[in-house]
């Protein structure tokens, strides 16, 4: 697999020995690493047997598109599990370097399986609620990988994530990485790296609503919400309400948008941030951009910021999720092939539902 590298295959020695007398010849073996990446899906599931809910879609592509991670919020039956379950079909094939990252961690903790060298298709991890400590963030007295660096370069789906334990979900979330870091650092390991594209929380917070009642009331969801700490909730980068789907939506045949159709322009979206990203390993999408990439990549002209000031005022935004704000907006302008960050981009990042700082001050 490593670039300009001619490896011949050998049974054993006689044959190496044959070879380089030149009284057999053997071609160089070939890895089509193109082939060896294509997407392969499992799931039963195609996102395009998801009916209605275009907002929650679109919001799902912006999030392949930028590795952003998301909170999907509504009442139950409307899809969320569905569309959490598919959304890793939207991510581009893995690199070879993503690829050896994944590969060690699930090395480390069995996951191969015989004979496999190379972790090819991007993880999908949905631990359940009750799982432990260790099992999520790691090991600690030998130390190992949780489900959170396992999911590494690809997707964590938290079902239900009010259910989690606070200490694990709820807790200050680079609280929980130093802690990580450290179980690590004392077993004489590298970290492991633990980023995640995607992570798609679900709740059940309106069991008791009455049938055919569709939207969920703000008190609700304030509710729900005060479950989740507010400096968790604040470093998702896209909340999406997913309302009940309408009859008309559920009883149409036309089916909606295929999963390959969708990546495809993650892909072309994924392509810009490489060649904007160069040389800097450790930014490998828009959602991990850092203050010095959002002040070279996410300049504003003056109407546009103006724009965003207004918003940030009238609903009283935190510092990051204004930096959140400028990276969804990236994403969207690089969905749209547009250089700069314009008016119409910033628009559609902000109608999506910020965390509300009422239930952010109450944690
Ligand atoms: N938008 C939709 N399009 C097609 N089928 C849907 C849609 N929403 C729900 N369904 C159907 O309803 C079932 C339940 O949906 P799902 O489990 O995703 O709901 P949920 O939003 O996760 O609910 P809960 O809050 O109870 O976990 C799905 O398996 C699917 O058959
Ligand atoms: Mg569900």
């Amino acid at each position: 697999m490593v670039d300009g590298l001619n490896v011949i295959p050998v049974q054993n020695l006689r044959e190496a020995a044959q070879f380089l007398e030149g009284e057999i010849r053997i071609a160089p073996m070939k890895v089509d690493l193109q082939k060896l990446f294509e997407h392969k899906s499992d799931d039963e599931h195609d996102f395009s047997e998801v009916k209605g809910q275009e907002n929650v879609k679109r919001a799902l592509e912006i999030a392949a598109a930028g590795g952003h991670n998301v909170i999907l919020i509504g009442p139950p039956g409307t899809g969320k599990s569905m569309a959490g379950e598919t959304a890793g079909d939207h991510l581009p094939p893995l690199t070879l370097n993503e690829a050896l990252e994944t590969t060690k961690i699930h090395s480390i903790v069995g996951l191969l399986k015989s004979g496999q060298a190379l972790v090819t298709q991007r993880p999908f991890r949905a631990p359940h609620h009750t799982a432990s400590d260790a099992g999520l963030l790691g090991g600690n007295i030998n130390p190992t990988p949780g489900e959170i660096s396992i999911a590494h370069n690809g997707v964590l789906f938290l079902d239900e994530l009010p259910e989690f334990k606070r200490s694990v979900a709820g807790d200050d979330a680079a609280a929980a990485r130093r802690r990580h870091r450290h179980h690590f650092a004392r077993g004489g390991h590298d970290d492991f790296p633990q980023s995640i594209h995607a992570d798609c929380g679900d709740e059940s917070y309106a069991r008791r609503k009455m049938p055919g009642e569709s939207k969920s009331s703000p008190r609700e969801i304030q509710n729900y919400l005060g479950r989740i700490s507010g400096p968790l909730l604040d470093r998702i980068d896209l909340h999406i309400e997913v309302p009940a789907v309408k009859f008309r939506e559920m009883s149409s045949a036309q089916p909606g948008e295929s999963s390959a159709q969708i990546r495809e322009r993650v892909i072309a979206a994924r392509k810009l941030q490489t060649a904007r990203f160069a040389g800097k390993p450790k930014v490998t999408c828009n959602a991990r951009m850092g203050a010095r990439e959002l002040k070279s990549f996410c300049e504003l002209d003056d109407a546009t910021r103006d724009l965003l000031k207004h918003a940030m005022t009238e609903y009283n935004l935190s510092a990051r999720a204004y930096d959140r704000i400028l990276k969804v907006s990236r994403t969207i302008a690089d969905l749209a092939a547009a250089e700069k960050i314009s008016s119409e981009h910033i628009s559609e990042a902000i109608q999506f539902p910020l965390p509300r700082p009422a239930v952010v001050g109450l944690t």
